[in-house]
C-alpha cells in the first residue's frame, strides 16, 4: 500500500544550465516509471524554473527546508506559500545539515512541520543519530527524541501527508552506506512508535525512506527491507543516469 518514494536532495549545488541539463535528461529517464513517486528538491531561487520544465510530467517538485511563519519580517526565510507558489508540493526539514550546520532544534522543527501541514505542503521529517550516539548505544534515544520533538502535538489527522526519512549523520556524504539490516531495524522502531503514537492506519501509511550515500550498488539491497519504503538522496541525484538508476532499483539488470 505504500508506493515507493525516490527523492533528490541536490543541497547547494547546481545552477541554472544544470538544474536544466539534469532534469531534461532525468524526465525522460523515468517517464515510464508508474509504480515509484519520483521527487527532486532544488535549491530555492530555482525551484520555479523546476516546476516549468516539470510541468506535465510524474516528477514531484520538493524544498529543503522552510521558513516557519506566513509572512512578516524574518529576513533570509521562505514561507510555505512561496514554496506552494513556485509548485512545490513537498518540503525537506529538520535534514541533519539543518541541524548540525544551522542550529536548528526540535522545537524550530516541529513549528516548520506544523506551518507545512497547514499550507498543504508534505513534510519529509529527516531523523538520525551521529556516530558517537550510535556507539554509545544511543541510537533509538535520539530518533526517538527527534520524532517526539518534530511531531509533538499533532494528531493522526496531520500526519496524513507525513514521510519520515532515517538519515544516519554518519552515512551522509560518506560512502559508508548503513546496511540493509541497521536500516530496517531502525525503520522497524520507527513505524511502531508510528503505531503506538498515532494508530495502526498512520503507521502502515507512511513513507519512511533511508538516506545517507544511497547509491546504484546500494538501493536494491535497502529496497528489499520490508520498511524501508524510498530513499532520499544526496549526491547519487545530482547525476541524471545515477538518479534514474536508483529511481528503477530492481530493475537495472
Ligand atoms: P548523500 O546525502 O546521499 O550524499 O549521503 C543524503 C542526504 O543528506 O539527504
Amino acid at each position: 500500500m505504500r508506493q515507493p518514494l525516490i527523492a533528490g536532495n541536490w543541497k547547494m549545488n547546481l545552477v541554472r544550465d544544470e538544474v536544466v541539463s539534469l532534469l531534461d535528461a532525468l524526465v525522460p529517464a523515468v517517464d515510464g516509471v508508474e509504480d515509484r513517486d519520483v521527487l527532486v528538491c532544488p535549491a530555492f531561487p530555482y525551484l520555479a524554473l523546476a516546476a516549468e520544465r516539470l510541468s506535465g510530467t510524474r516528477v514531484r517538485l520538493g524544498a529543503q527546508d522552510m521558513g516557519w511563519e506566513a509572512k512578516g519580517a524574518f529576513t533570509g526565510a521562505v514561507s510555505p506559500a512561496m514554496l506552494a507558489d513556485c509548485g512545490a508540493t513537498d518540503v525537506i526539514l529538520g535534514h541533519s545539515e539543518r541541524r548540525h550546520v544551522f542550529g536548528e532544534d526540535d522545537a524550530m522543527i516541529r513549528r516548520k512541520v506544523g506551518c507545512a501541514i497547514d499550507a498543504g505542503i508534505r513534510p519529509i521529517l529527516c531523523v538520525g543519530e551521529t556516530l558517537d550516539e550510535r556507539e554509545a548505544g544511543e541510537t533509538w534515544a535520539v530518533i526517538e527524541r527527534q520524532l517526539t520533538g518534530g511531531l509533538d502535538g499533532l494528531d493522526a489527522a496531520a500526519c496524513d501527508t507525513l514521510t519520515i526519512a532515517y538519515e544516519p549523520v554518519w552515512a551522509i556524504g560518506t560512502g559508508h552506506t548503513a546496511t540493509p539490516a541497521q536500516a530496517q531495524e531502525v525503520h522497524r522502531q520507527i513505524r511502531g512508535w508510528l503505531a503506538e503514537r498515532f494508530g495502526d492506519a498512520v503507521a502502515a501509511r507512511t513513507r519512511i525512506l533511508y538516506g545517507g550515500s544511497v547509491n546504484p550498488k546500494t538501493i536494491d539491497g535497502l529496497m528489499a527491507e520490508s520498511d524501508v519504503d524510498g530513499g532520499l538522496v544526496g549526491g547519487a541525484s545530482l547525476k541524471a543516469a545515477d538518479f534514474a538508476q536508483l529511481v528503477n532499483y530492481g530493475r537495472n539488470g
